[in-house]
């Protein structure tokens, strides 16, 4: 049977991962894609895609046929939105470009996309839902947890324990060991030195709080 590889998000993230999937499928990939999963029934008005929006995340029933990967930025939405769909019974996979790199002794989750360029080294621990873009790298025996969205030219070093949901901005890095609680953000071009708290904001190098801009979540709490 061959699979239909659903995509979740039909924002910039989500073309793009459609184009890396269609680069997966020319290199061997096993799945035709399908189309994308979106609210807003417009998101791809003017972009010249082969396939459409099929449906609503948040409604959808998924079929034997069908395989999904997230392609949503946010951290908390990207995780709600993954885990409701498998509590659905959807199974998800990975979208791995051709040129990304993963080298050996690596536990890897599902529904993970790894842009053209990435790398994941050696002995690293990867959980569910986690996009690692253009040139991003994680290093040796690092850890991630699910959902973590690592942008562009982000920095994983070796033995970083980073918690579930993490946002980096682009060209973030984390030093050797250090460790970044859930939810935490790791603004554009800064440094995480030896930690971040859970769902705080950190920018600069080397990387400081931003107490007022603490996500909601932990505001909430
Ligand atoms: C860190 C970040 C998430 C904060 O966003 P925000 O909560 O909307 O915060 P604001 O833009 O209002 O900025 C708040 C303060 O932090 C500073 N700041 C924000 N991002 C910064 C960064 N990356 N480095 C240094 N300082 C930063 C701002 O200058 C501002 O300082 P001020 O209060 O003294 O004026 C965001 O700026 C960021 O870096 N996002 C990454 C974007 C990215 O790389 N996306 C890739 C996918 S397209």
């Amino acid at each position: 049977m061959q699979q239909r590889l659903i995509i979740i998000g039909a924002g910039g993230f989500g073309r793009e991962v459609h184009d890396w999937a269609s680069d997966a499928i020319a290199a061997g990939a096993e799945w035709t894609v399908a189309g994308f999963l979106d609210d807003n029934p417009h998101a791809l008005d003017g972009f010249d895609l082969p396939v459409g929006i099929i449906g609503h995340a948040s409604t959808h029933q998924p079929n034997d046929d069908e395989v999904f990967v997230c392609a949503i930025g946010e951290p908390q939405i990207k995780l709600q939105i993954a885990r409701s769909l498998r509590d659905r019974g959807a199974t998800f996979t990975n979208v791995i470009h051709p040129t990304a790199r993963i080298g050996q002794r690596n536990r890897l989750g599902v529904g993970l996309v790894l842009c053209p360029y990435s790398v994941i080294t050696t002995n690293v621990t990867v959980g569910d839902f986690v996009s690692l873009n253009l040139h991003g790298t994680i290093g040796h025996d690092a850890t991630v947890g699910d959902g973590c969205t690592l942008n562009n030219h982000t920095d994983i070093t070796g033995w970083v324990q980073m918690g579930e949901g993490v946002f980096m901005g682009s060209h973030a890095s984390v030093l050797p060991y250090a460790r970044v609680g859930d939810y935490a953000r790791i603004g554009a071009g800064s440094t995480v030195l030896r930690s971040a708290k859970p769902h705080t904001t950190i920018v600069g190098v080397p990387g400081k709080r931003l107490p007022s801009f603490d996500t909601p979540t932990k505001r909430a709490a």
